[in-house]
């Protein structure tokens, strides 16, 4: 039997950056995120696989490629999965992302939440949701929010787990992410995160202020108020990355074309149109609006010289699992 797990990228609108212990990988700060429809992590998962039991170690293959460093990642959390729950198998891992790798979307969080469902129920145990979350943010931080669909939390206190705020289909939005480069990032979330909280300056203010970004962004979601969520989604985002530029010796994730996207949906705000957007630890910008400004969103993007690549999607749902 193989269990496959289907789950979709998310994009943080109040932003997760630092963890407050990294052996339980528990962040130092909530988080609210929208879920990202059209792509995919398809993972599939055997424990009995014959491969890997006869070699006694985990086979592990991404995009159909074994990397040292995502294979390292993927049998550590195995291997503690395996201790927790006292299984003695071996697995065999086949994950596909079908959204390009440069496209700035975390693998990593749709990665490891397909991993954890695919693990639960390919060993025939059913987790509450939380517990699932959490054994996904034991992979990856976000990856606890990959697991439900439209706007979720994921909370700082306690073993963090996330929870949905509002499905996909009680607030549409689109998001239209612009490729500024395709070039893999130098500074990974997780070291970076790690230096920020060691290093800026501002990291405790930045901890210190993320409960007033959260109420007022789950205010805004609670009420369906487009403008109120494009404002705190905005801030945020600039709040981390300024975070991000004052760790020495300086982690800037932007480029030219970044900016030239950030000034042309502040000059679409300003014109009125409801749309906002967020940057993640890369140079794409996800452009976030309601279904109806979309179009023109879209052609006021559509000339900028600085993007390679216009991505379309909506809000994506729960996670999927089966068993074959
Ligand atoms: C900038 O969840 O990828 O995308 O927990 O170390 O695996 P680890 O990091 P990760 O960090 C995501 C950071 C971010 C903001 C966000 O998604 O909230």
């Amino acid at each position: 039997m193989v269990a496959v797990a289907k789950a979709h990228p998310n994009i943080a609108l109040v932003k997760y950056w630092g963890k407050r212990s990294e052996a339980e990988m528990l962040p130092d700060v909530g988080s609210i995120s929208i879920t990202v429809s059209g792509m995919l992590t398809t993972t599939k998962l055997a424990w009995d696989d014959p491969e890997a039991n006869t070699d006694g170690r985990d086979v592990v293959i991404v995009n159909g490629e074994s990397r040292p460093d995502e294979v390292g990642k993927v049998s550590a959390w195995l291997s503690r999965f395996r201790e927790h729950n006292n299984i003695s198998q071996f697995a065999r891992v086949e994950s596909i992302n079908d959204f390009p790798t440069g496209a700035g979307l975390a693998s990593s969080a749709s990665g490891f939440a397909a991993l954890a469902a695919a693990a639960f129920a390919d060993a025939e145990l059913s987790p509450t949701r939380e517990e699932l979350s959490r054994w996904a943010r034991r992979g990856s931080v976000s990856a606890a929010r990959s697991l439900h669909g439209g706007f979720v939390e994921l909370f700082r206190e306690g073993d963090s787990h996330a929870t949905q705020i509002l499905a996909e289909d009680e607030w549409p939005l689109d998001v239209h992410i612009a490729i500024t480069s395709s070039l893999r990032k130098d500074v990974g979330s997780t070291s970076g995160m790690k230096t920020s909280a060691e290093r800026c300056p501002y990291y405790g203010a930045w901890v210190e202020s993320q409960e007033a970004d959260l109420q007022t962004a789950r205010e805004a979601i609670a009420a369906k108020d487009f403008e109120k969520l494009a404002v705190i989604t905005e801030e945020s985002c600039l709040k981390m990355h300024s975070v991000m530029m004052a760790t020495p010796p300086g982690l800037i994730y932007w480029n030219a074309g970044t900016l030239e996207v950030v000034h042309r949906v502040r000059e679409l705000r300003r014109q009125g149109v409801g749309v906002t957007y967020t940057i993640d630890a890369g140079p794409q910008v996800k452009v976030i609006c309601e279904p109806q400004n979309s179009e023109r969103v879209k052609d006021a993007l559509n000339d900028l010289k600085g993007i390679e690549r216009l991505i379309h999607a909506g809000l994506g749902g729960d996670i999927e699992v089966t068993r074959q």
